[in-house]
């Protein structure tokens, strides 16, 4: 019978010359000493590995498990810490923390940038939306303001954004993008139609996270002590106004630096140029929404500023790098959920959807406990949460672990606020009664704002730019009739715009041209 003795393989490895007694000792996740993280133990000096070692178990075992699941969209992004100060009382609009804590309050903030449609590793500058989310750590709780850098939306029906998406990501059987499937859906969903007008000219490849804008895109319901209320919609300013890309510049940067704007924005605040932005408000009361020309819940609509002027109220400034990306980045979890006492959801169907899906997918993507991950964690949680997957506090939050876990009638381990869940409810006149099974149809209406974004708006820059990039997107498409649809589209914007896409690659608008009639 043969034994084979346990040989433990010393690599010859030993710590460079830093190696001095002050230097913490090499560990297995058990904390046990190892002589060298490269040693694994064989069954002879050529034979099959052990079971017993566990070192080398360990170190695979736990870097197999390293990667968790991406962001389902706004995979690829990164970000970085600040504050948020207030600049103006907006008491008679909000009680919302941090407006109520009086003009002058900071509160730490985290922002991520993102783009939309690629996956984790993909070119920050692909044409597509930006993310623009900001977690705001108020003295009520966790603000999150998950904005992208466009005015307007691709959608109003919620029950559309899964369809959509998966227009705009991989083919599920050539794991490719394919521009028929973007433009078969972008032509049959016409009330894109604003968001495509962006997204096609530069504003769709911003050179700098730092030199856009974001906006809530949606309307909210800011409430006042009394009661009262007001619509708001949020734009975040740059202070250095926006910057973008061309197509050319754009497409040279995916060939030389993928991360381009993720290397901006650390190397601005490496270098002390911290990107900062102004915060304003449009607001509308009830009353007015009943005389606005669109659905004041509709999210592919913006309200004019000559008609519901900015109202600067904040100051965002981002001064600190991440210390550990996975940690402080990867891990954010926002959710527009999260809002303090004051801030309400409206009934835009887009974001009530939304008001679900964020925590949803942080539960799949983090855990139940994402929330006590330190970067997403509120400054004061006290409740009756408790254990679950990666729970590692005795209880939620200040409580002590001993604490009731249920409301007792022994120990008072919380106070409770008493308050009406959603103040604003009262006399909402956007809201008739009755129960009703609908999407919103397309209707020429839909077409007014993006005609004057192209005519008054652009700069005669960002029309040709608009003209080439989608004669370029709609040359790959292979099928005549998106083709046509597309066209038809853009001639609805704009008769001129429709016939110079059109010829750019051979199709004439229809004739009649029906824009959502
Ligand atoms: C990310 C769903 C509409 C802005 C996400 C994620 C999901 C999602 C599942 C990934 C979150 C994560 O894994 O942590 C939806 C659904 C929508 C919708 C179901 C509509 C029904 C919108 C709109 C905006 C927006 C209208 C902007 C106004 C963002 C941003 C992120 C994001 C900025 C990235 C957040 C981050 O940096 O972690 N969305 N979304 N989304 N969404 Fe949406």
């Amino acid at each position: 019978m043969v034994f084979f003795l346990p040989v433990l393989l010393l690599t010859g490895w030993a710590r460079p010359s830093l190696a001095n007694d002050t230097l913490p000792v090499y560990t297995d996740g058990g904390g046990h000493p190892v002589s060298s993280p490269y040693d694994y133990q064989r069954a002879g000096p050529n034979g099959p590995l052990l079971l017993q070692d566990f070192h080398l178990i360990d170190t695979l075992s736990h870097f197999v498990r390293e990667r968790i699941p991406e962001r389902v969209v706004h995979a690829k992004g990164s970000g970085a810490h600040g504050y948020f100060e207030v600049t103006r009382d907006i008491t008679n609009i909000t009680m919302a923390a941090p407006f109520s804590d009086g003009v002058g309050t900071k509160v730490p903030l985290t922002m991520r940038f993102s783009t939309v449609a690629g996956e984790a590793g993909s070119p920050d500058t692909n044409r597509d939306p930006r993310g623009f989310a900001i977690k705001l750590r108020t003295s009520k709780g966790i603000w999150d303001w998950v904005f992208n850098n466009t005015p307007v939306f691709f959608i109003r029906d919620p029950t559309k954004f899964p369809l959509f998406i998966h227009s705009q990501k991989r083919n599920p059987q050539t794991n490719l993008r394919t521009p028929n499937s973007q433009w078969d859906y972008w032509s049959q969903n016409q009330e894109a139609i604003y968001q495509i007008l962006i997204l096609f000219s530069n504003r769709g490849t911003p050179a700098s996270w730092a030199q856009m804008h974001g906006w809530s895109g949606h309307t909210y319901k800011w409430v006042t002590e009394t009661g009262d209320w007001h619509y708001v919609k949020v734009k975040v300013i740059s202070d250095e106004g926006i910057n973008n890309l061309n197509a050319t510049e754009a497409k040279d940067l995916i060939a030389s630096n993928l991360d381009h704007n993720t290397q901006d924005l650390s190397d601005r605040i490496t270098a002390g140029k911290f990107p900062s932005w102004t915060v304003a408000i449009q607001t509308m009361t009830p009353a007015e929404s009943l005389k606005f020309k669109y659905d004041v819940n509709d999210m592919t609509k913006i309200w004019p500023e000559d008609e519901y002027p900015l109202l600067e109220v904040g100051k965002i400034v981002l001064d600190k790098n991440p210390d550990n990306w996975f940690a402080e980045i990867e891990q954010l979890a926002f959710s527009p959920a999260n809002m303090p006492f004051g801030a309400e959801p409206s009934n835009d169907p887009v974001l009530q959807a939304r008001l679900f899906a964020y925590s949803d997918t942080a539960r799949h993507r983090l855990g139940p406990n994402h929330e006590q991950i330190p970067v997403n964690c509120p400054l004061a949680v006290d409740n009756f949460q408790r254990a679950g997957w990666m729970r590692v506090d005795g209880g939620a939050g200040t409580l002590p672990p001993g604490a009731a876990n249920y409301p007792s009638s022994f120990e008072a381990p919380v106070s409770f606020t008493p308050r009406p869940y959603n103040l604003s409810a009262i006399a909402d006149p956007n809201n008739p009664q009755g129960t009703v099974l609908t999407s919103y149809k397309l209707s020429p209406r839909d077409f007014e704002q993006p005609n004057a974004l192209f005519n008054t708006e652009f700069t005669d820059v960002e029309r040709q730019s608009l003209v080439d990039n989608v004669i370029a997107a709609l040359s790959s498409v292979t099928v005549p009739q998106i083709q046509q649809r597309s066209v038809d589209m853009f001639a609805c914007v704009d008769p001129a715009l429709g016939e110079k896409i059109g010829s750019g690659i051979g199709f004439k608008a229809s004739s009649p041209l029906k824009c959502g009639e």
